[in-house]
């Protein structure tokens, strides 16, 4: 079966204010290199993992759409859209709701005092979803999308300001493995994904992979593309019956995202 991903092409991205520690607006993102950043990305998922590839509109005003990770977790045909913690991505909530709805979707909103940023703090692996805490995402909302959708939610709470979403430092891959950063995690957080991944199953980034954003991989069947990253990392996948792309996200590290944020399997 054929992955099907959105994405939202770059054409107004910068950064424009600053929400995580990687943004700093005096240290812009250049245009045209970023266009071209995601376009190499969209071609290794399109021409050579053929993925099928949908498109968000981009608007001027929301210069972080182009991260459709964060839009929604979805379940089947069910889409939970995200309530953004900062007002600055606030406004893109109903960009991806018309989206959602417009493409078939059944659109699901949550409380409006719960925030839940999407697939970039929420994933599935083996039969849960993993969904991290405290810097976007509020502990209220997995107890609520758990019961929602009758799934078994797994709470793990992220203490690095720099690994503010579950998916800068947690990537579930093929056959339940994952690839994942512990310093990003609590001790307890760490304990509970030690007790659910056997250690065959685990694929463990050091401190400088990390801030390559090299968990925030897209998982194609046996292909994982990321950022540039170590050849230590591309061994650790190959070793597993992996097969590693890289690509230069050099412009979108400075908004604090990576391939992965830049996608959203639907
Ligand atoms: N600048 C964006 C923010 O701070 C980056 C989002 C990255 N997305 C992700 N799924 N990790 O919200």
């Amino acid at each position: 079966m054929t992955d099907k991903i959105l994405m939202c092409p770059p054409d107004y991205f910068c950064i424009k204010y600053e929400i995580n520690p990687w943004m700093n607006i005096d240290v812009q993102s250049e245009c045209p290199l970023a266009q071209k950043q995601w376009k190499n990305l969209y071609d290794i998922l399109k021409n050579h993992l053929k993925a099928e590839i949908k498109l968000l509109e981009p608007k001027e005003e929301v210069p972080d759409m182009v991260f459709t990770a964060n839009a929604a977790v979805m379940h089947g045909n069910k889409a939970i859209i995200s309530r953004f913690k900062h007002p600055e991505r606030q406004l893109e909530q109903k960009y991806f709701i018309e989206w959602f709805r417009q493409n078939g979707y059944e659109v699901i909103t949550l409380y409006p005092d719960m925030s839940f940023e999407g697939a970039g703090d929420a994933l599935y692996l083996g039969n849960s979803l993993y969904a991290g805490y405290v810097p976007r995402t509020g502990i209220s909302s997995h107890l609520y999308i758990a019961e929602l959708l009758g799934i078994h939610v797994i709470s793990l709470e992220l203490v690095s300001n720099s690994f503010y979403h579950l998916d800068t430092c947690f990537c579930p891959l093929k056959d339940d493995y994952l690839i994942y950063y512990p310093g990003a995690f609590d001790e307890y957080a760490n304990k509970v994904i030690e007790n659910n991944v056997p250690p065959e199953k685990r694929i463990i980034v050091n401190d400088e992979e990390a801030s390559y954003f090299t968990c925030n991989a897209v998982n194609i069947n046996d292909a994982v593309v990321t950022n540039l990253t170590t050849k230590r990392f591309t061994k650790l996948l190959e070793e597993k019956g992996f097969r590693h792309f890289q690509t230069d996200l050099s412009e979108f590290m400075k908004a604090g995202g990576a391939a992965k944020c830049l996608t959203l399997k639907i």
